[in-house]
């Protein structure tokens, strides 16, 4: 079984591909504007605390779990169930993942579209073709239809060639990629007029927003997105590492890897925007704010790269390349998760079950894009703020309540064989028992 199942064939192949999973658009769109937007370094620091206080604990469950079960999330929680009861509650929770992750790609499959075609609008524009250009960054139905067919292809190409040819090939290839790219265009804008006013945005803290309920519930919601948490994707990738790896450290890797990318993030987009406002862009929105939603990436950014001529070219192709990578090894990410529960439970070959779900997938993401106002918002709300929160808390549960502390530490041995008298096990039992389930109840009703 384990052998047609598919592991990463290396700890960097984990690395890469969970952190591939991990920073996507939430940490390069999402964490730079909700820094900038809840007092700079005030968010920064809220985020960090609660990433490795609550995210990290999380994260943990569901890599145990998973390698544990060497299994999808359905499987994987009613192996953990003594009661048919409860077993019940298992199958309905890694469902209810399922759907949601699911969900979860077709808007973001949406949004990684855009990304794509802003992409490939400077190499049209090189080639003359102008009218090309106006019409990849002109928001239309068309377009967004078909850019989501162009991703969801691409994300299904990965996920038909399995664990090790498909994921781990392609993050491992992707992320430092990333990386690279990443660096070398903060280095580029910290050169130009206007950076340092972003830098202070982003890093001098407003502290008397941290008594504000509205930063913790945004940075809670920012945590657990960043960290792909809830919906049975970190148990998948999970249920794919060798029993010989140390799971409390490589799930260290995988937030510090995850908070590190969304920190320097914050490095290239507010700077960037700063010095939008020297060239003359507008950045800040009607209430005094910066401007932050589709916006900032799909009209700030892309009036900066006009301003600045021949250069501007290369740098909105290298920015839009980030994007793209960023949000396709999360894409892969979020199909292995129903693409692995139908190989497993019902006996599907992979490439028929990657290009079925992921064919349904893309009617939904169509479905959106031809109904996007009532549509879009609906679906990031539902998915993200309502099932993910609550569906973590249920992980969190399972392993707590539920499952036994001798099986968990036995897991925890494999790859780490004195991890009883190491700080893991003396912190996080009791975290991911009381702390988490609070907490993420706590933010949950505000
Ligand atoms: N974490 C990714 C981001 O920051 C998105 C992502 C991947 C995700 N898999 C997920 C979000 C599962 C929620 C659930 O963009």
């Amino acid at each position: 079984m384990a052998a047609d199942r598919g592991e990463f064939s290396s700890r960097f192949g984990f690395l890469m591909a969970a952190s591939g999973s991990a920073v996507g658009l939430g940490n390069i769109w999402g964490f730079p504007t909700n820094a900038a937007s809840n007092g700079g370094a005030a968010f920064l620091f809220t985020y960090l605390i609660l990433a490795f206080a609550l995210a990290y604990p999380a994260l943990m469950a569901e890599l145990i779990i998973g390698r544990y079960a060497r299994a999808n999330a359905v499987t994987a929680l009613k192996s953990l169930s003594p009661r048919p009861s409860i077993k019940l509650v298992a199958v309905l929770v890694g469902f209810v993942g399922i759907v949601t992750v699911s969900l979860i790609l077709s808007f973001y499959s949406i949004v990684s579209g855009w990304m794509l075609a802003y992409f490939f609008e400077p190499f049209m524009r090189l080639l003359g073709l102008n009218a090309v250009g106006d019409w990849l960054v002109a928001d239309t139905e068309l377009r967004n239809a078909l850019f989501v067919i162009v991703f969801m292809a691409l994300t299904i190409y990965i996920i038909s060639a399995g664990v090790k040819d498909g994921i781990e090939k392609w993050a491992s290839r992707l992320m430092p990629s990333l990386f690279v790219i990443l660096v070398l265009l903060i280095l580029y804008v910290f050169t130009l007029p206007g950076a340092m006013a972003g830098l202070k945005a982003y890093l001098l803290p407003d502290f008397s927003r941290i008594a504000n309920p509205q930063l913790l519930v945004d940075a809670m919601g920012q945590a657990f997105f960043s960290l792909s948490l809830g919906v049975g994707t970190m148990l998948i990738y999970g249920s794919y590492i060798s029993k010989k790896e140390n799971l409390p450290t490589i799930g260290s890797l995988v937030a510090l890897l995850d908070v590190g990318i969304a920190v320097l993030a914050g490095l290239l987009i507010l700077p960037a925007m700063y010095v939008a406002l020297e060239n003359g862009v507008q950045i800040f929105d009607a209430n005094g704010g910066l401007v932050a939603g589709p916006g900032l990436i799909i009209s700030v950014l892309p009036a900066l790269f006009n301003t600045m001529g021949i250069i501007g070219g290369v740098v909105a192709v290298a920015f839009f390349a980030l994007m793209t990578i960023a949000s396709l090894t999360s894409s892969i990410s979020m199909l292995e998760v129903p693409v692995a529960y139908s190989v497993e439970h019902h006996g599907l070959d992979r490439r028929r079950a990657a290009v079925g779900i992921g064919a349904l997938i893309t009617f939904i993401s169509l479905v959106i894009v031809y109904n996007f106002d009532p549509m879009f918002d609906l679906v990031v709300t539902y998915t993200t703020e309502y099932s993910q929160p609550l569906l973590g808390l249920f992980f969190c549960l399972f392993v707590a309540w539920i499952w036994n502390r001798n099986a968990i530490l036995e897991e925890i041995r494999q790859g780490c064989p004195d991890a009883e008298s190491g700080l893991f096990w003396k912190i996080w039992p009791f975290y991911i028992k009381y702390i988490c389930p609070v907490a993420i109840l706590a933010v949950y009703f505000q």
